[in-house]
């Protein structure tokens, strides 16, 4: 059968839904995990619009629920475990409910069988490459009522997908995919496939339409972006790119994540720092975030990531002396196999040195088939003191830079109503800071002016001083 015939009988299906229910079935996507994640969420979500069902918010009353699960580390599993257990008693009441469970935890073998066996209402079962054959996944569990499980046998780029963004004016474009690095701890290179790069045309295509179609943020995806290009071109890299996109006209900025530091190049902080220094409205956000892991040369040996302590601080006073006010932000994993208290001290010298804007920490997880899984481990009761108090030392450093923001006036991305007050709105600066502050609904979706009054550990607050004409 072709993909048109697949996509034929799940249109038929929604079609007939809508004349029995006088409503289109629901879609509902939930996202566990990162961004690259979020992205392939909406290719989802876009897919399943297209095939007549409507976007719903929430498993509830959905006749088509997606789970995209993350494996980065064992808590997210179990939590992704844990809520499609839930749904079985959704199941229960709509034995038509198709649901699929897909991504990153899934592409791992033992996963598949877990869900294959002790979670028998779940109908599909696929990989994180091959979004494209979910009508055809769709059109078999239709006609046939047959469970599907299709790990991943390609890894080929699929262009052209439909998207349904979840925001008007903030998007991810997906640069790249994959990764090639192995680092020891992580899992991503086996459930992921392979590094490979997006054709130039096919992003600077999808981020001029963006732009004209009024998007303000766009940040561009890869686990390592800094070498995007080394599978397509001999002659063409990630600052090239960049270049390349700042030369498109509108009134928007741009982003990036992730960027492995032994890949970062001074070429790129130059294009950087052409597109955003001396200018009221950079281009390109000045924020970079550069994962350190640990501040233990011996540690990132073992981690297998090819750069020193001395090779990422050079990085950072090269990133610092071109764009002086660069927020810098990082990853650490405490606890990696081995780590010795000294090995610890060296990741909080790290945190004093660099001083960075924000960190995102984490508890060392061990994932099945890494090296690092068969390494000696550190005890748990040692991680999670360990953890503590590297949040402690970060979190007076972070709430020292916040207050340097008191009484400065800063252009905010305006991104919605404020989860805590309803009162307030929220949004980020180019920084990435989050900064909250009274406004008019209405400024969502635009960039304002607030003038900062007050300096927390996660975020600031102030007061508009005008909206953005
Ligand atoms: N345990 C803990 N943290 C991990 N990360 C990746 N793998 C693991 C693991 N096994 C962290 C790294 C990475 C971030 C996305 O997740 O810091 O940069
Ligand atoms: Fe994982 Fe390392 Fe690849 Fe990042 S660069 S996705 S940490 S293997």
């Amino acid at each position: 059968m072709t993909e048109n015939e697949f996509s034929s009988i799940v249109k038929e299906y929604t079609d007939r839904y809508f004349l029995i229910n006088g409503k289109r079935p629901g879609v509902f996507v939930r996202t566990f995990g990162c961004q690259q994640n979020e992205a392939d969420s909406e290719i989802l979500t876009g897919i399943a619009v297209e095939l007549g069902y409507e976007k719903a918010d929430s498993e509830n009353g959905a006749e088509l629920v997606i789970f995209n699960t993350c494996a980065v580390r064992e808590h997210a599993e179990l939590k992704a475990l844990s809520i499609t257990g839930q749904l079985k008693h959704l199941k229960n009441a709509n034995p038509d409910m198709i649901i699929a469970v897909c991504g990153c935890m899934v592409a791992q073998e033992h996963r598949l069988n877990t869900i294959r066996q002790s979670y028998p209402y779940v109908d599909i079962i696929f990989g994180t490459a091959s979004h494209s054959r979910l009508p055809e996944y769709l059109s078999g569990v239709i006609r046939d009522r047959e469970r599907i499980f299709s790990p991943d046998d390609s890894y080929e780029i699929e262009e052209g997908l439909p998207v349904k963004r979840e925001s008007d004016f903030k998007a991810w474009v997906s640069i790249m995919y994959g990764c090639d690095n192995f680092c020891t701890y992580c899992v991503v290179p086996y459930v992921r496939g392979r590094e490979r790069s997006r054709r130039r045309e096919d992003i600077l295509s999808e981020v001029r339409t963006l732009v004209s179609e009024g998007v303000k943020e766009i940040t561009l995806l890869g686990q390592n972006v800094n070498s995007y290009g080394k599978t397509l071109y001999d002659n063409y890299d990630f600052a090239d790119l960049l270049t390349d996109i700042c030369k498109i006209e509108g009134d928007y900025i741009i982003r990036f994540m992730t960027s492995h530091p032994k890949d970062a190049t001074k070429k790129l902080v130059d294009v950087m720092a052409a597109n955003s220094t001396n200018q009221s409205r950079p281009r390109i956000a000045r924020s970079f975030h550069l994962p350190l892991q640990s501040g233990s040369d011996d540690i990132l040996k073992k981690m297998n990531r090819h750069y020193s302590t001395e090779n990422y601080l050079s990085f950072v006073s090269y990133l610092r002396d071109k764009i002086p006010d660069i927020a810098i932000s990082t990853d650490i994993i405490v606890g990696f196999p081995t780590e010795t208290e000294e090995d610890f001290e060296k990741t909080l010298e790290m945190l004093n040195k660099v001083r960075y804007d924000a960190f995102f920490s984490f508890i060392y997880s061990i994932r099945q088939g890494t090296p690092a899984a068969k390494m000696e481990q550190v005890p748990d009761k040692v991680k999670s003191e360990r953890f503590s108090r590297m949040l402690d030392l970060q979190n007076s450093i972070s709430l020292e830079k916040n207050a340097l923001y008191v009484g400065n006036t800063e252009r905010v991305l305006v991104e919605g109503i404020s989860k805590t007050d309803s009162d307030m709105l929220t949004g980020r600066n180019e920084k990435n800071r989050l900064v909250h502050f009274k406004g008019k609904e209405c400024l969502i979706g635009s960039f304002a002016y607030v003038k900062i009054t007050r300096a927390d550990t996660y975020c600031l607050t102030g007061e508009l001083a005008k909206e953005e004409t």
